[in-house]
């Protein structure tokens, strides 16, 4: 009997995200579910789409982001997502989490307030799971639970001290928790000033959970600049005591003494893969972005405002030039503005390529959703490795770019029956145009659909259409590590 699906899309050039050659062909969908790669001819379907000249991938996995919140809130707060072909995101990134989260002032501490600044918090990260199945997003979601936000919950305001014994404890009992009840694994931000004065000991007690619950460990390192190689050493150290693979967060060499490094780090890494599991994520852009530190900044780094509470109206401009309209230093200028958020040119495109092209990472954006000018990531990243990246400068061919952004990040996150194009395999799926694909944000326009993204279905339901926009659907779910949904 002849095979009847819901959707055929014929003729498309299909990178099936493992990495191997594209070839021409058909993909089969019934339900949430892929059911046939191939020659579809004698099969017909309720619809048809005839892809010719187009590519055909898996839906691309967001292997970094702050999108905590933004799923919650509807298909217009993840259109900067679904526009580029994304259909999963990691949330929890970087020590911050929206569970389990109890605000008690106006503000929590940044980088807390990324995600948390709306009195949207979870007590527990149940509730947040719960939350998502209630409001479900476009996109799949697959969390992390921070270590600042168990440490504002257990410690307060007092969080600029090493954690107490029962203190360790109660997080301890957190995170295992928050992996009974659908986290994937435990992230710190062991840079950001509440945390840095977490021990390497308090981080290994804390993230104990992990081995039983079969979790993982992410970190944005201690320090990614002068101290970048001895950074590494200390996220090995903790994955090799806890017994589970570690994550390094959108890996770079900061600040321009340290250009260049990315050789010696990339070394270090590659030699540790073969003694323990480790990989890492990356942005295609030579700017980082996070909250305003007016005690951090540089006079030889340029610094872009990408919010600002008490000063709006300066999103968006440089902090130079705020500064002397104002009449005052940088440091000075950046105090007034606070709270705020900027973006950094703290990185050397030599190294960024470097790290891109290097058979170990994978692509994740670390897009800041709510910032009133954000930083270009949050739009642009997967198109720009595609367009800019790979198809113009040739840096890596299409097939391993998007096996960076599918299969081998599900593989590494354990997301099962995702990331591949292949029978059985959940129907997240990004129809482009490989000849035209390519982001449109800048730093001055970042808020800019990229070019060439036709049509992106999460499991199996259209989320994305050139032309028409958002479809509005949202049949994204919570994934969990190593689970079937
Ligand atoms: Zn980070
Ligand atoms: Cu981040």
């Amino acid at each position: 009997m002849a095979l009847r699906c819901d959707l055929i899309i014929r003729d498309a050039t299909l990178f099936d995200g493992t990495g191997g050659p594209r070839m021409v062909g058909d993909v089969g969908v019934t339900g949430e579910r892929i059911v046939a790669v191939g020659d579809l001819g004698g099969a017909s379907a309720d619809r048809e789409v005839i892809a010719t000249g187009r590519a055909l991938a898996p839906g691309f996995i967001d292997a970094h982001t702050h999108d905590d919140r933004a799923v919650l809130c509807g298909p217009a707060c993840l259109h900067c997502k679904s526009s580029q072909g994304v259909t999963t995101v990691v949330v929890g990134n970087c020590g911050v989490s929206l569970a389990p989260l109890r605000i008690t002032g106006d503000r929590p501490p940044p980088p807390l307030d990324l995600v948390g600044d709306s009195g949207l918090a979870f007590d527990s990260f149940g509730e947040y799971a719960q939350a998502l199945k209630k409001t479900p997003a476009a996109v799949n979601t697959y969390a992390l639970v921070g270590h600042q936000t168990l440490r504002y919950r257990v410690m307060g305001e007092d969080l600029y001290r090493p954690a107490r014994d029962v203190e360790i404890a109660r997080m301890r009992q957190m995170v295992a928790e928050a992996l009974a009840e659908g986290a994937s694994g435990f992230s710190t931000g062991l840079w950001y000033k509440p945390n840095m004065h977490a021990t390497t000991e308090e981080v290994i007690a804390v993230a104990e959970p992990l081995r039983a619950a079969g979790g993982m460990y992410f970190t944005h390192m201690r320090d990614e600049a002068d101290r970048v190689c001895a950074s590494i050493e200390e996220t090995l150290k903790i994955g090799k005591r806890v017994g589970v693979p570690v994550w390094i967060s959108h890996h770079k060499c900061s600040m321009p003494e340290n250009y260049g490094r990315s050789v010696q780090t990339l070394a270090l890494l590659e030699a540790s893969a073969s003694l323990q599991e480790v990989a890492y994520d990356m942005y295609p852009y030579p700017a980082g972005s996070t909250v305003l530190m007016p005690d951090r900044l540089r006079e030889d780094v340029r610094v872009i405002i990408t919010w600002s509470v008490p000063h709006p109206e300066f999103a968006g401009r440089d902090l130079a030039e705020v500064a002397r309209n104002w009449n005052m230093d940088q440091r000075a200028a950046a105090e007034k503005l606070s709270p705020a958020g900027a973006i950094t040119f703290q990185m050397d495109e030599e190294d960024v390529r470097r790290i891109m092209a290097h058979p170990m990472s994978v692509i994740g954006s670390d897009g800041i959703p709510h910032d009133a000018h954000p930083h270009p990531r949050l739009w642009g990243t997967f198109p720009r490795v595609l367009g800019f990246y790979s198809r113009q400068l040739g840096l890596l061919d299409m097939e391993t770019a998007i096996h960076k952004m599918t299969g081998r990040t599900a593989s590494l996150f354990g997301m099962v029956d995702r990331g591949v194009l292949k029978p059985g395999a959940y129907a997240d799926l990004v129809l482009f145009d490989p000849h035209r694909i390519i982001d449109r944000a800048t730093f001055e326009d970042p808020k800019q659909e990229s070019e060439g993204i036709e049509e992106v279905w999460a499991n199996g339901v259209p989320t994305f259409r050139a032309g028409t926009g958002l479809t509005g659907e949202t049949p994204g779910r919570l994934i969990r590590r190593h689970r079937a949904a």
